[in-house]
């Protein structure tokens, strides 16, 4: 069993994520969306989605520097205690973050009329494997560093080996086995959800419009007057194609 959870899964799930992707992206660009619900409400979601949003990217930026730098590396830097409580400080906020952003985002889907009516049963599968995600990671993080005979549990040398193990392709099963339960639901949890992802809308993660942020500003200004036009005089809007001097000094 181990070495089906640990050292199989983990590839079929990243096999899922990579084939599905690019299926969904050939198959469904007019599916490829967030299917957005700003139109239906606002107010809540002004708050709520950056909250969520924010703070998962902190959490996922733990994730990466807490599994692939190696505790040997940091352990030359700051002492584990130090590296535990920042990372314990940063992580339980931003997971608190999260939680009360993606709270809030379903107390909206749920009490908004349209927006409830928008969901579907996609949707809520999506929602509950999320939810547990971040719910397990919070109990991993809160409870996981204790075995359940009161020994000292480092996901440092279970959890992040293992997950370097995968990348490297030598999956070091029993580094993962030798985890807390905490960490090993948490992970399984998240698995699943890396496997919904091409089959939800959580696609939109993969085109998120970066480039906004660094286009060059729209300018919008009034158009010059237009130069009356000897029969008609001034006529607002598009000029029928071949219309003569029309363009002259114009654009
Ligand atoms: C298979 C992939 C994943 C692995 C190996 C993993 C591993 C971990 C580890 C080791 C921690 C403890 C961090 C600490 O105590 O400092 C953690 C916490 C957490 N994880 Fe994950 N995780 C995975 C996927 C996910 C996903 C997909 C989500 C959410 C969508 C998630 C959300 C969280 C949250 C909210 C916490 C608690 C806050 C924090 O410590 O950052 N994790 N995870």
């Amino acid at each position: 069993m181990p070495i089906f959870l640990w050292g199989v899964l983990p590839y079929v799930v990243a096999l899922t994520l990579v084939a599905g992707t690019i299926w969904r992206y050939r198959y469904d660009q007019f599916g490829w969306t967030t299917r957005s619900s700003q139109l239906y409400e606002s107010r809540l979601l002004r708050i709520a989605s950056p909250m969520f949003h924010y703070g998962l990217f902190v959490v996922l930026m733990g994730h990466l520097m807490g599994l692939l730098i190696p505790k040997a590396w940091t352990d030359l830097v700051v002492s584990q205690e130090t590296y535990h409580l920042v990372a314990l400080g940063f992580g339980t906020l931003a997971g608190i973050a999260t939680l009360l952003g993606i709270g809030l985002l379903i107390y909206r889907r749920r009490t908004t009329g349209p927006v409830f009516l928008a969901t579907t049963r996609n949707d809520k599968l999506m929602y509950v494997v999320l939810v547990s995600a971040i719910v397990f990671g919070m109990i991993a993080t809160l409870t996981g560093s204790h075995t359940p005979s009161g020994a000292e549990h480092n996901y440092r040398e279970t959890v992040s080996v293992w997950f370097r193990s995968l990348i490297v392709f030598q999956p070091d099963v029993n580094a993962m086995a030798a985890s807390t339960w905490q960490f090993q639901v948490h992970i399984l949890v998240g698995l699943a959800l890396f496997a919904l992802v091409p089959f939800s809308r959580l696609v939109h993660a993969f085109t998120v419009p970066l480039h906004y942020l660094f286009r060059p500003y729209i300018v919008y200004r009034s158009r010059d007057p237009l130069p009356p036009t000897p029969s008609r005089g001034r006529v607002r809007g598009w000029d029928p194609v071949g219309t003569p001097d029309r363009d002259k000094g114009h654009r």
